[in-house]
């Protein structure tokens, strides 16, 4: 990947494009891929034209324009579709995006993409989920009916679970109205023993579980922060988070192994340096090793682990100042189901699907995620 990189930059300038988080936490390990530094930097933000970051000058848009001829870039946001098409309407002909894997701050690959890539995901999407059964644990509201909602559209037959099957009354009549069977179910997660009573009650209702979204989780609140944090959010933490979704995969995924299919979707967070949220941060790091962990010994078997963070969300964990609206998690948290190959273990950052198609999004995941 490095030597093809290299040699199509030849002896060209190299500029990364977006001088964001993102490029502020891989700069080393973009020095390291492309073998030397940048020569410039440009950003869409007028502030940041004529200063200094890691030591590299960033340009306006309108002077990368002038050297268009004597140029690669490398664009450095997720979110890179609308920046691509500036820069292709701008006349740069070599552009490239970067590729990162698993959490936001690992570099893994720069890819070329195709000036007209949007609208051809229609070509390659096979609806695989039609017809199939899927569990929602937390689907009454957030996150987890967003997702409910998308998979029963899709022809997906949903297990929706809530704490009291009242909570998923409304979200059955919904997707129901896809015409698609709706079963609910109901257990307080953070204990064991009713997540295995409401796992062999599955048992007898849904006839086989093919997807499973293990998506209800909480936060418990502590606005004094982390030193006076009871040991109590811990344990409610890990018993709702980690503990709940492990017993979930343990029972489900040797089924699922028996069929030749299954995709399980763990929704994680990117959470970090928030001391005061440290039992809900440690409990979805718990999650991720579990994930981490598991998913080679599935290789082979047509199941596939994943973990999906659907960034900051206005529900009632996120609250009303989130950055994102709920229903920007579709299409992104449906990845790990919708997808197949190369997928085991992998981490979906949900919000760089956020405004695609569905079709879109996995050709978006697909080229992310191809070898070469
Ligand atoms: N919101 C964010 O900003 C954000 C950011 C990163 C990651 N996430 C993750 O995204 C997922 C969904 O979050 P959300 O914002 O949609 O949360 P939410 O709006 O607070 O909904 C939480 C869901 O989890 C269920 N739940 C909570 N405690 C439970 C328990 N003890 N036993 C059983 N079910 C329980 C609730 O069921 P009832 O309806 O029956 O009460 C509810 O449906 C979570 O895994 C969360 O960690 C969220």
């Amino acid at each position: 990947m490095l030597s093809r990189l290299k040699d199509d930059i030849g002896t060209k300038k190299v500029c990364l494009f977006g001088t964001g988080a993102l490029f502020d936490d891989c700069f080393g390990q973009f020095v390291l891929f492309l073998g030397r530094e940048p020569d410039f930097l440009c950003d869409n933000a007028q502030k940041k034209w004529g200063k200094v970051f890691h030591g590299i000058k960033c340009v306006s848009p309108e002077e990368l324009r002038k050297m268009r001829e004597e140029v690669t870039v490398i664009i450095t946001a997720r979110k890179y579709e609308d920046i691509h098409k500036q820069l292709r309407d701008m006349g740069l002909k070599d552009v490239f995006v970067s590729c990162y894997d698993r959490r936001y701050n690992s570099l893994s690959a720069f890819k070329r993409i195709q000036d007209n890539s949007l609208g051809l995901g229609a070509s390659i999407f096979n609806n695989t989920v039609k017809g199939k059964w899927t569990l929602i644990t937390g689907a009454a509201r957030g996150v987890g009916r967003q997702i409910a909602v998308e998979m029963a559209k899709l022809g997906s037959n949903i297990i929706a679970h809530s704490r009291s099957a009242s909570h998923v009354a409304g979200l059955v009549d919904v997707c129901s109205d896809f015409g698609v069977k709706v079963v609910p179910v109901a257990a307080e997660l953070g204990n064991p023993s009713e997540v295995e009573a409401m796992l062999s009650e599955l048992s007898c209702l849904a006839p086989q579980i093919d997807i499973v979204f293990n998506n209800a989780a909480v936060s418990p609140p502590c606005p004094s922060g982390f030193w006076s944090m009871p040991s109590g959010d811990f344990v409610t933490s890990y018993a709702v988070n980690t503990i709940a979704p492990v017993l979930i995969c343990r029972e489900i995924i040797p089924q699922m192994i028996q069929r030749g299919f299954g995709r399980v979707i763990n929704i994680t967070s990117s959470i970090q340096k928030r001391p005061g949220e440290m039992a809900y941060a440690c409990s979805k790091a718990a999650l991720d090793k579990f994930v981490f962990d598991l998913a080679p010994s599935l290789e082979g078997t047509g199941v596939m682990i994943t973990l999906a963070d659907p960034g900051w969300l206005r529900t009632d964990m996120g609250g009303d100042i989130a950055a994102h609206p709920v229903e920007s998690v579709i299409p992104g948290v449906l990845l790990g189901a919708l997808l197949d190959g190369d997928i085991n273990g992998r981490w979906f950052s949900v919000q760089d699907y956020a405004g695609l198609s569905i079709e879109d999004a996995v050709l978006k995941a697909k080229i992310y995620y191809s070898q070469g």
